[in-house]
């Protein structure tokens, strides 16, 4: 499907809030900002800067944030208390284009454990911090928090009444990571079927990932009518995380038959992965998809063989779209003659089959007793055969 056909799919990053509440990946107002200049470079249409109220450093942050981007809409978190609006607002207030994202819990989990209140009393706050929010701007997301556990047709009567007071954008979180993608999706699709007046906002997919299914569950999402999805670089945030920004622009760049596209950059994605790595010091998983260090690494003999005849055959991704490095073929125990001869060619050895089979049991000799042989055992090998 061609782009023109496709509809845009809004990227909401917010690694520099729901990420940066992983505990040792706190940031200062310096990292915070250089990160923030990345994530415009990559192309995210919002970035949720922090929670300004919660501490003079971040108030700061974002601030020197809103100061200094160009394009991206620069967003603040909020709860529904007058003086949590009111902080971001100043916060926010020097950016060319800013967002108030305020909200409140919905499940009757958190209505009665976390307020002790009524489901009419959280509509009213609701409002009231919508209605509060749209006095300092336009654009007001608000968050029905726990929504994936709360039920449908009370949700629809929280949005239909924040879209009344001015809230553009819906952000519908899975709080915990409960759903499964069809609920999700249901959820959506209830939504845009149950609320007068939905064709005014946008509906948001914020997911958690405590069961491993916030990737899956966005792109339902947006399937069921969402055409924004909040997310973080290396699926960074509390607890199991957030949906990793990599995995959907990735998921909506190879399926363009779901008929949807995104403003990112690719080819960034990789370089920024490893950034955030580093300055939040936090590892990347070696079998994270697209930006961890196996993602492009073949070790199986059956795998090896046939990605040398053709790259196709075990890849989907060509690692330079992603901005990786070249793919790689480690040499194990599972592997086979052509991945050695292909790694003994690149070293400037060029053997026929009938050295590869010569040589073949010594390098399994070594394979079994290492984890990986690496080149200088190549070398070795090699000059014991040339002697
Ligand atoms: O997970 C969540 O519900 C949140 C909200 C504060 C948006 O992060
Ligand atoms: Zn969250």
């Amino acid at each position: 499907m061609s782009q023109n056909k496709r509809q845009k799919v809004f990227i909401f990053d917010t690694t520099l809030r729901d990420g940066e509440q992983v505990p040792g990946c706190k940031l200062n107002t310096k990292e915070k900002l250089e990160l923030a200049v990345r994530l415009e470079e990559l192309g995210v249409d919002i970035l949720e800067a922090g929670f300004p109220v919660s501490s003079p450093g971040d108030f700061e942050s974002v601030n020197q944030i809103a100061k200094t981007l160009k394009n991206t809409v620069v967003c603040g978190l909020s709860r529904a208390v007058q003086n949590d609006i009111e902080v971001a607002a100043a916060a926010l207030k020097p950016a060319k284009r800013f967002r108030i994202h305020t909200g409140i819990g919905t499940s009757d989990l958190h209505i009665k454990y976390k307020f002790n209140s009524t489901r009419e009393e959280i509509i009213e706050r609701a409002t009231a911090a919508v209605k509060l929010a749209r006095n300092f701007t336009d654009d007001v997301e608000f968050y029905a928090e726990d929504a994936g556990r709360t039920e449908n047709e009370f949700l629809a009567r929280v949005i239909e009444a924040v879209v009344k007071a001015g809230a553009t954008t819906l952000n519908i979180p899975d709080t915990t990571g409960y759903c499964l993608p069809y609920q999700y999706q249901a959820k959506m699709e209830y939504l845009s079927n149950h609320v007068a007046g939905i064709e005014k906002a946008i509906l948001s997919c914020h997911c958690h990932n405590d069961l491993g299914l916030a990737t899956a569950n966005s792109i339902a999402g947006v399937m069921g009518g969402a055409r924004q999805i909040e997310c973080t670089i290396n699926g960074l945030g509390e607890r199991a995380g957030n949906t990793a920004l990599e995995e959907v622009v990735m998921v909506l760049n190879q399926h363009k038959d779901l008929g949807y596209y995104t403003n990112i950059n690719p080819k960034l994605l990789n370089p920024i992965s490893h950034e955030v790595s580093e300055i939040m010091r936090m590892a990347v998983q070696p079998n994270k998809a697209i930006v961890g260090a196996n993602a492009f690494s073949h070790s199986s003999g059956i795998h090896q063989d046939g990605f040398l005849k053709e790259a196709q055959t075990y890849e989907i991704i060509n690692p330079a779209e992603v901005g990786a490095e070249d793919s790689k073929i480690v040499l194990t125990a599972r592997s086979g003659r052509s991945a050695l001869a292909h790694r003994l060619q690149k070293l400037g050895y060029q053997y026929t089959r009938n050295d590869i089979d010569i040589l073949y049991p010594s390098f399994l000799q070594i394979a079994d007793q290492k984890k990986e042989v690496k080149e200088e055992d190549l070398q070795a090998m090699a000059a014991a055969y040339n002697k």
